[in-house]
């Protein structure tokens, strides 16, 4: 575990405007930063940074949080690697505190494997300009294909040694361990053999948007019908395919400057194009484009353009996952290169200039690609074309510009020779229906925002009602805040009585303390912490070494940052929620009391169902029944007759 003076300095030194703005461009707007939000796709900013309270918030898809979060949500780390990679911004010693075996085994685990794959890397670069049999080899391959040296050197390339295990046992000499080894898929092993992946390949990292390598594609240098001309690194906890794109990270730069990404298939397409200077330019390594490739892209730029070399058969199989493309906003543009040739042989062939002519020339709107594509085919069939109008229809509709789509009806109708309004018509058809889909969507995932914490990296608990929420937003936010005076031991000497002493015995008195266990460990600690006046609740929980408290307790500070709509309703009041703590503080207790009784009610009626038999278990438990009934009562008697906003 880091320990928590580690958390603080680090949480003082990483300034969430700062940390932000290496990431998204941020302008001035009141008080608060806006931009356009890295975590989805949108045209008009609703990110906003609040340099005061040190988060940030997308009014489009909800997330929120400070520095550390912002980290963690966008080079996609846990909570202890995004303080880490933090403290290495600000140049802060990390102090860790000893993990139980258990806990570090399991934390370790992702960084130890983006550490061997550190390694891997550089043994390989080093290996293939350093070593005789590297450069003899590997290297004079690059060169036989005209590689630059600076590009070899950009994209970190190098070359794995001929033999059964010389990799994995220098790996091992230097303390690697082979577990992390294989996780990665850098050494194969089986029950009584053991061997170097990627033996004699010349090596091509894949490096995640950090710019670490997290995988690799390895090349045979022999035309050999019988081997796989590339190898590539299995699936591994740190890195998924489909949610990388080859070249990413020394593109990305380059990709913003022009507003524009170029992507095409292979590792040496890539490396060919940035030779010829066209430095916007990532590899999907010969899968088929998915659309958390497509949101990586979408980060940067609305505009990409696919390069095909493909024969037609091979596009069309392509084609079709593109919809979803076009659904993201995005605009598609589709470049056929000459036959024979591959983005790396022409780009070799015509050089910058000819290449970027060629493009300019030749670049097609997908739709129309796709149409024509298509048409071919279709002119002595009427059945085939009437299934070609209904998916070109079905992909323009998903185009979310009114304006874009009406070019492309235009356009449309004149290539398959139909009446613009009968296109009109149907696509009006699909996207009534798709409103409806969406809409639906997009409720159950509120629903599931509001309640859903993130326990491990990849691990949800759903379970936090709304009124717990509130509870604890209260508790943690106004937790010494003087709340008014009650009689105490001495009636003419009354005692100051703080928010956290009313909210903690109002639950404990009632036995009504939440079971979920964040809930637990935020009550408890405020409780440890009751007679120590200078307790920080804020600071103490956003600093938390549990980061999902600490995600909480941003996120629930962050709902003020939004203006709390339950007691801001536009014209209702102007009351500040601070000003009328004594009025809401009852009625926030009272409303969880309300929901966690009924929550009781409902576990004893299903009690009482299920013990149909047997006489004396329903009994009691029909008493217990009947008195909260009572206390339930009474309770929504006091919520309703209270008027509050
Ligand atoms: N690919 C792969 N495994 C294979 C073949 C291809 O992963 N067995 C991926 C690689 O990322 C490769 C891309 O698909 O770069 C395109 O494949 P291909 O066109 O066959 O190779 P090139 O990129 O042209 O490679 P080279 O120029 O080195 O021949
Ligand atoms: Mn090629």
């Amino acid at each position: 575990m880091i320990d928590s003076i580690t958390i603080e300095r680090v949480m003082d030194a990483a300034e969430i405007v700062d940390v932000v703005s290496d990431f998204v461009t941020l302008r001035k707007r009141g008080v608060n930063m806006l931009g356009l939000c890295p975590f989805h796709n949108e045209k008009t900013p609703s990110f906003t940074v609040s340099p005061a309270k040190g988060i940030f918030k997308c009014f489009g898809c909800g997330k929120s949080g400070t520095s550390v979060h912002f980290i963690m949500e966008h080079e996609t780390l846990n909570y202890p690697e995004a303080i880490k990679w933090l403290a290495k911004k600000y140049h802060i010693d990390v102090v860790e505190k000893e993990d139980s075996e258990e806990q570090k085994q399991q934390k370790d685990e992702r960084e130890s494997m983006m550490i061997v794959s550190a390694f891997a890397q550089k043994f390989f670069t080093r290996y293939l300009w350093n070593e005789n049999e590297g450069r003899t080899i590997g290297l004079s391959y690059f060169r036989e294909r005209s590689f630059r040296d600076d590009i070899l050197k950009k994209f970190e390339v190098g070359f794995a040694p001929e033999g059964k295990l010389p990799f994995t046992e220098a790996a091992q000499k230097e303390g690697y361990r082979i577990e992390y080894l294989e996780k990665t898929g850098l050494t194969i092993k089986h029950d009584d053999w053991i061997r170097d992946r990627f033996a004699g390949r010349v090596m091509f990292p894949i490096h995640n948007l950090a710019g670490r390598a997290i995988a690799f594609g390895g090349r045979i240098l022999k035309e050999d019908k019988n081997t796989s001309k590339y190898l590539n690194s299995p699936e591994s906890e740190i890195y998924h395919k489909s949610k990388i794109l080859y070249g990413i990270y020394q593109a990305r730069r380059e990709i913003v400057i022009n507003n524009k990404c170029y992507l095409v298939e292979g590792y040496t397409d890539v490396l060919s194009m940035h030779q010829a200077g066209i430095e916007n330019a990532v590899a999907s390594s010969g899968t088929a484009l998915t659309i958390d490739q497509l949101r990586l892209i979408n980060r940067f730029t609305q505009n990409i353009t696919i390069i095909y070399d493909g024969d037609a058969a091979g596009i069309k199989a392509s084609l079709r996952g593109i919809d979803i493309v076009l659904e993201e906003g995005m605009n598609v543009k589709v470049l056929l290169l000459p036959d024979g040739d591959d983005p790396d042989s022409f780009a070799k062939k015509m050089g910058a200039d000819g290449f970027q002519q060629y493009i300019k020339k030749n670049e097609t709107d997908f739709i129309k690609f796709k149409t024509q594509l298509f048409l071919k085919e279709t002119e002595n069939d009427p059945l085939a074309k009437a299934q070609l109008i209904s998916d070109v229809i079905r992909s323009i509709a998903v185009i979310p510009n009114d304006i874009t789509r009406s070019v492309y009806i235009k356009e449309c109708s004149k290539l398959l020779n139909v009446d613009e309004e009968i296109l009109y018509n149907e696509i009006y058809k699909h996207k009534n229906k798709q409103t409806e889909d969406f809409r639906r969507k997009k409720t159950l995932s509120n629903i599931k925002q509001i309640t859903s914490y993130k326990i491990e990296p990849e691990k949800f608990v759903t379970g936090l009602l709304v009124e717990e929420l509130e509870f604890l937003r209260f508790l943690i936010k106004y937790c010494k805040t003087p709340l008014g005076k009650e009689e105490g031991e001495n009636p003419h000497d009354p005692e100051v009585v703080n928010v956290d002493d009313f909210m903690i015995n109002e639950l404990e008195k009632d036995d009504l303390v939440s079971d979920n266990d964040l809930f637990k460990t935020i009550f408890n600690e405020i409780r440890e912490n009751i007679d120590n006046e200078s307790f920080d609740s804020l600071k103490y929980f956003i600093q938390h070494p549990n980061g999902n408290i600490s995600k909480l307790a941003t996120d629930l500070i962050s709902e003020k940052f939004q203006e709390s709509k339950r007691w801001s309703k536009a014209g209702a009041y102007t009351e500040k929620e601070e000003d009328i703590l004594d009025r809401l503080i009852p009625k926030i207790v009272l409303e969880y009391k309300h929901r966690k009784i009924r929550f009781m009610l409902e576990a004893i009626e299903k009690k009482i169902d299920e013990a149909s038999d047997c006489e004396k278990i329903r009994e009691e438990e029909l008493i217990k029944y009947m008195n909260l009934k009572r206390v339930e009562k009474l309770i929504a008697d006091k919520l309703g007759n209270r008027t509050f906003i």
